[in-house]
């Protein structure tokens, strides 16, 4: 039987990565896969998570199974950390997920039950993850346009000219903030294009907010999607907790579908509980407690949002640093839109075979379409990189 199984082409991050775990040499720089590094290269347990997790051991009395859609107070929590008041949360259907992966793919597979002809409008580029389930799930997609190469600014134009052949019904994938993998983002006046737009199509936004709280922080991150939630009568959120939790190998996310009203919202839970029942059963549990005891003790959250602060302030640091390095370097402002990006990644806008010579001449490693992880970088490699950008004649 397995004799007939057919290769399966590489993820490219994931493939950068057993790249640069096999490269010997001692100056390398890992700029690939998104995960956060503070200045000595560690992905950090936050403070508040360690403490979280002590007093889980020290209370937790079972570990019977919770429910399809997980702890109801994850999803509490989860409704008022990413939605606010946008919403009345009682309109809010939502299960746990195994990651903003997880979210993604219960996202898809409800709209291919509710509208097996919908197209999925993703944008040029989007996480690679995000066509490959789309297309694993034999799902139709078009993308629109929305990084302009010239300023490494959003092409607000042609996304908007793109997504005007949208059909009624059909869903727009979008990025609640920092974007990945380039880093430029949407006005709040630009989201207001976009929402009347959407709006003019009948068409139904679905957003993946996978970095709240790294851009200009927690409140400020999440504007965007609560927008959109308070705009319309349907929209999914896919949200995941991996980065600003810090706590990538558990596996937490939540999958939210904004409802017009009760009912909707009764027969959209009970379609997501039974999605959730066809391809794990319960959700992962672990990550989920984690969120929500800090989520729910106000000193536990106080200190979880001062290290996700300082987090966020050490990756502008960061970015200043480098388009300010780069601006000495090349004496020109061609590189400033590095300290305009928000998020972990930006792209920095080169060829394929830039980002090879840069591997292969420097030791530097970031995604072939030169997204790098600014999260990657300390105040020691930024200035290697400049110069390797310089160098390699980028
Ligand atoms: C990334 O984009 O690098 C992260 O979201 C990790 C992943 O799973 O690809």
């Amino acid at each position: 039987m397995f004799a007939q199984l057919k290769e399966q082409p590489a993820d490219k991050i994931l493939a950068l990565m057993a790249a640069y775990r096999a490269d010997p040499r001692d100056d390398k720089v890992d700029l690939g896969v998104g995960v956060y590094k503070d200045a000595s290269g560690n992905t950090p347990v936050m403070r508040a998570v360690k403490a979280a997790e002590r007093r889980i051991l020290a209370e937790q009395d079972s570990k019977a199974y919770t429910g399809l859609a997980g702890d109801p107070a994850f999803g509490a929590a989860m409704k008022s950390l990413v939605l606010a008041d946008s919403v009345d949360h009682a309109h809010v259907a939502a299960v746990a997920t195994p990651g903003g992966t997880g979210a993604i793919r219960q996202a898809l597979e409800l709209i291919k039950r509710a509208a097996p002809k919908a197209t999925v409008w993703i944008s040029d580029p989007t996480w690679p993850n995000h066509p490959s389930i789309i297309n694993y799930l034999g799902m139709k997609s078009q993308s629109y346009r929305y990084f302009d190469s010239e300023t490494r600014g959003v092409d607000y134009i042609g996304m908007l000219t793109d997504l005007g052949a949208m059909l009624p019904g059909d869903v727009v994938l979008l990025h609640g903030c920092c974007h990945n993998p380039t880093g430029a983002n949407l006005t709040m006046a630009q989201w207001d294009g976009l929402i009347k737009l959407i709006k003019e199509k009948s068409a139904v936004p679905f957003i993946d907010i996978a970095y709240q709280g790294f851009g200009d922080g927690l409140e400020e991150d999440s504007a965007a999607t609560r927008k959109v939630v308070s705009a319309f009568d349907n929209v999914l959120i896919a949200a995941s907790c991996s980065k600003n939790f810090g706590i990538y190998r558990e596996r937490t996310g939540i999958l939210m579908a904004r409802c017009k009203d009760a009912d909707e919202t009764a027969i959209t839970q009970q379609n997501l509980a039974f999605l959730n029942r066809q391809n794990y059963s319960f959700p992962p549990d672990h990550g989920a407690r984690i969120v929500t005891t800090i989520l729910n003790d106000p000193e536990l959250r106080a200190d979880w949002e001062a290290e996700l602060e300082e987090t966020r302030n050490g990756m502008l640091a960061l970015r200043k640093q480098l388009a300010d390095e780069l601006r000495r370097m090349s004496n020109s402002d061609r590189f400033d839109f590095l300290a305009d990006h928000r998020g972990m990644f930006s792209r920095l806008g080169t060829t394929p075979e830039m980002v090879e010579k840069l591997r292969a001449d420097f030791g530097i490693y970031m995604v072939g379409d030169s997204r790098m992880n600014i999260a990657g970088l300390n105040a020691d490699t930024v200035p290697v990189l400049a110069q390797a950008i310089i160098k390699a004649g980028i």
